[in-house]
């Protein structure tokens, strides 16, 4: 992206999504959940409409595994429905391979290490530029919506840590056990992290956003982790995914944290990201010592913890991609005299 812009646009209002046609999956089975069981039934060879609805509806079936259970209520007692699991298989099945044609650059393990891959990885594109644009041009109109949409390090991050250790011993327990208690403050009320982050988005402003509104490239890049964490199979690859956030967290931050000292944001906007700009380089080297290298005596371990930081990592990259080009063709159009709209949250184009 074209760094050193000013920013001078206003971010496009968020409209409400059109409202979904009857046909989309995601809508159907919105209903067929609130509905019961037999309403479910019919959608058990049910398909998505495209992918941005196939992902929806995915988001929705995840919902029922790792949302607070006052957000799925009643619902979730159909959490294992024949149908709903059908669904999930068949949805999942579509992303992963929405994600794998996204990995352009496969690491080849070779002799490598897990440890030495996964670094590798996550050093292959550690700050992308977008976050210069954060640090050192973006208003508060677009931060505020890139923030919403990027989510900070902490998108449900203790679950996942949490789900991610059952069954471990060892080393790799205690390591995670103690990053988990550092997400929860280690025990101090007012510094777990989800708590810091609500007091950054009260104080930013970033209200929440409606999963309807985020690009394809965004839900993606959450599902991804939901489907590692949902599938007991895939637990290496939620490890190496979990590794890379961490790796990758704390240089981020930083940038963040410039761009909100540049806009004058008070302390509560801060410190969620302080604290990860500070603990996420630490507990990057920690997760690669303590929890990656003790795992990777065995080679199903090694492929996946590493096949789940190189997803991640293309996620990320097809989710920074998406952005980048919002915020240039915002700049190419306020040159070209036309709104200074910049449309992050718009929903997807295609
Ligand atoms: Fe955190
Ligand atoms: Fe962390």
């Amino acid at each position: 992206m074209g760094i050193g812009h000013r920013e001078g646009m206003t971010l496009a209002a968020v409209s409400a999504p059109a409202p979904a046609p009857a046909a989309r999956l995601a809508s159907r089975l919105e209903l067929a959940l609130a509905t019961g069981s037999g309403a479910l039934d019919d959608l058990m060879d049910a398909e998505p409409v495209d992918a941005r609805d196939g992902a929806l509806a995915l988001a929705a079936i995840h919902d029922l595994s790792v949302a607070p259970i006052d957000v799925v209520r009643e619902t979730v007692a159909h959490q294992h429905h024949p149908a709903v699991v059908a669904l999930k298989g068949r949805l999942e099945s579509a992303l992963m391979d929405r994600v794998a044609a996204l990995v352009s650059d496969p690491v080849a393990l070779g002799g490598a290490s897990a440890v030495e891959s996964i670094r590798a990885i996550a050093a292959r594109d550690l700050v992308p530029s977008l976050y210069q644009w954060v640090a050192a041009s973006a208003g508060w109109a677009g931060l505020r919506s890139f923030l919403a949409m990027e989510g900070g390090p902490d998108g449900g991050f203790d679950d996942l840590v949490a789900l991610g250790q059952i069954g471990l011993t060892g080393e790799p327990k205690l390591e995670m056990a103690r990053n988990y208690w550092d997400e929860m403050g280690r025990g101090s009320l007012p510094a777990i992290h989800t708590e810091l982050q609500q007091r950054m988005a009260a104080a930013v402003g970033l209200g929440s956003t409606p999963r309807a509104l985020l690009p394809l490239e965004a839900l993606n890049r959450s599902l991804l982790c939901t489907v590692f964490a949902t599938n007991r199979q895939l637990q290496p690859e939620l490890i190496g995914a979990l590794g890379l956030i961490e790796l990758q967290a704390g240089p981020r931050c930083r940038k963040v944290v410039q761009g909100l000292r540049r806009l004058q944001a008070d302390e509560d906007a801060l410190a969620f990201y302080q604290e990860h700009a500070d603990a996420d380089p630490r507990h990057g080297k920690a997760w690669l010592d303590h929890v990656v290298s003790p795992l990777s005596s065995d080679p199903w371990w090694v492929a996946g913890m590493v096949r789940g930081a190189m997803y991640r990592s293309a996620v990320n990259a097809a989710f920074f991609a998406l952005v980048t080009d919002r915020v240039d063709e915002g700049f190419a159009r306020r040159r070209q005299g036309g709104a200074a709209t910049l449309h992050l949250l718009s929903g997807p184009k295609r």
